[in-house]
């Protein structure tokens, strides 16, 4: 069953459409991250997209529309909740959760009788989806617990030799995943943070909760029962040691045995005062001493390539990454999720 596969590179939208509709497994860009493609009616496909990734069956997976007038084809039922947030938000990076259309074969909700859905906002995903016409399940197109893919050749790095395609498209505009609200229940709840705001989310539904998980300095990885099955299994994680600062000093200090392994990814501050100015040429230029140094000019920068930064420390064999942290203002809150969990650690409550 996991025979090696000859995965083909390409640009042709029709031929990775008619390989969905065969039944195959295509890579392709999204504005948020790449997705694994397959036919969320077609459970062989299915199965063959668990096994590349080395999913766990009880994560199921977000299902992907071109357009809105395809939601009949995943839903059976569409709440007032699902319907306000995607005309506000999509296409876009926002997953709603709603209850399962019976054709949407079981293998890809986990048993569930609820469904992620997504449109994305990408040109090509749009032309893909709009050719296969059909539902298509995609998850990240990583290899399970790796960090997400951002770039057609960070999916090579993982997949090559386990899928069909890969659809060759720019490098994700977004940078992390969907934000995730579960439309079943009385209130909206957010079960996984993103591009689309909590706040943004309540300004059309104030009733919105986040979903509340572990306190908030239990520093422990989640064990207990969850509401979206995908939060219980380790995510985005590089196989260097991350850790979490909040200062380049403070990883310098870390540090110091062998800065020459260690990587720092951070966010240069803007320096107004002089002396801050100062502080931070000095930190500079010892910053030289890490192996690899990375700092992004905002947050939006930080996200759209923290993944890329997480797979290039480890191709540039870092044995630590320090990650430092992001301050919670809209986006900042979906990327410091991501970091915690880049560090195995699971913080929720916004
Ligand atoms: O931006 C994205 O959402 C990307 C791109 C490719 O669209 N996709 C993505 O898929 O991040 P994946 O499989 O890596 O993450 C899907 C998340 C998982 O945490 C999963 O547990 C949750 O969505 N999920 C999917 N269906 C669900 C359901 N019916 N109920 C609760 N959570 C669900
Ligand atoms: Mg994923």
């Amino acid at each position: 069953m996991n025979q090696l596969t000859n995965t083909k590179i390409i640009d042709d939208c029709s031929q990775a459409a008619r390989a969905l509709k065969d039944g195959l497994l295509v890579a392709f860009a999204t504005e948020t991250v790449y997705g694994l493609g397959a036919d969320a009616t077609n459970p062989r496909a299915i199965q063959r997209l668990f096994l590349a990734k080395g999913r766990p069956s009880d994560n199921p997976l977000i299902v992907h529309l071109s357009h809105s007038d395809q939601l009949t084809q995943a839903a059976l039922c569409v709440p007032d909740s699902a319907k306000i947030l995607l005309d506000h938000f999509s296409p876009g990076p926002l997953t709603v959760v709603v209850e399962k259309h019976p054709q949407i074969n079981d293998l890809v909700t986990a048993g569930l009788k609820t469904v992620g859905i997504r449109i994305p906002d990408h040109p090509q995903a749009t032309e893909l989806l709009r050719l296969a016409n059909r539902p298509i399940a995609a998850p990240s197109a990583n290899l399970s617990g790796r960090p997400s893919c951002t770039t057609w050749q960070s999916v090579a790095e993982d997949l090559q030799g386990k899928i069909d395609y890969i659809l060759k498209g720019g490098v994700s505009r977004i940078g992390i995943e969907s934000t995730v609200v579960d439309c079943t229940g009385e209130q909206p709840v957010l079960l996984r943070a993103g591009a689309v705001s909590l706040e943004q989310i309540r300004s059309l539904l104030p009733q919105t909760i986040p979903w509340q998980g572990l306190p908030r300095d239990s520093g422990l990885a989640i064990t207990i029962s969850l509401p979206s099955p995908g939060l219980r299994h380790p995510h985005y994680q590089p196989k260097a040691h991350v850790h979490l600062v909040n200062s380049m000093v403070e990883a310098m200090q870390l540090s110091k045995e062998d800065p020459s392994s260690c990587a720092f990814v951070g966010l240069m501050r803007q320096c107004t005062k002089r002396q801050t100015s100062c502080q931070k040429d000095a930190e500079r230029v010892v910053g030289g001493e890490f192996g690899f140094l990375v700092e992004f000019e905002t947050i939006s920068e930080y996200a759209r390539h923290f993944y890329e930064t997480l797979r290039e420390a480890d191709r540039r064999k870092m044995r630590h990454i320090f990650l430092q942290l992001v301050g919670e203002d809209t986006l900042g809150t979906a990327l410091r999720d991501r970091q915690f969990r880049a560090a195995g650690v699971v913080q929720f409550g916004n």
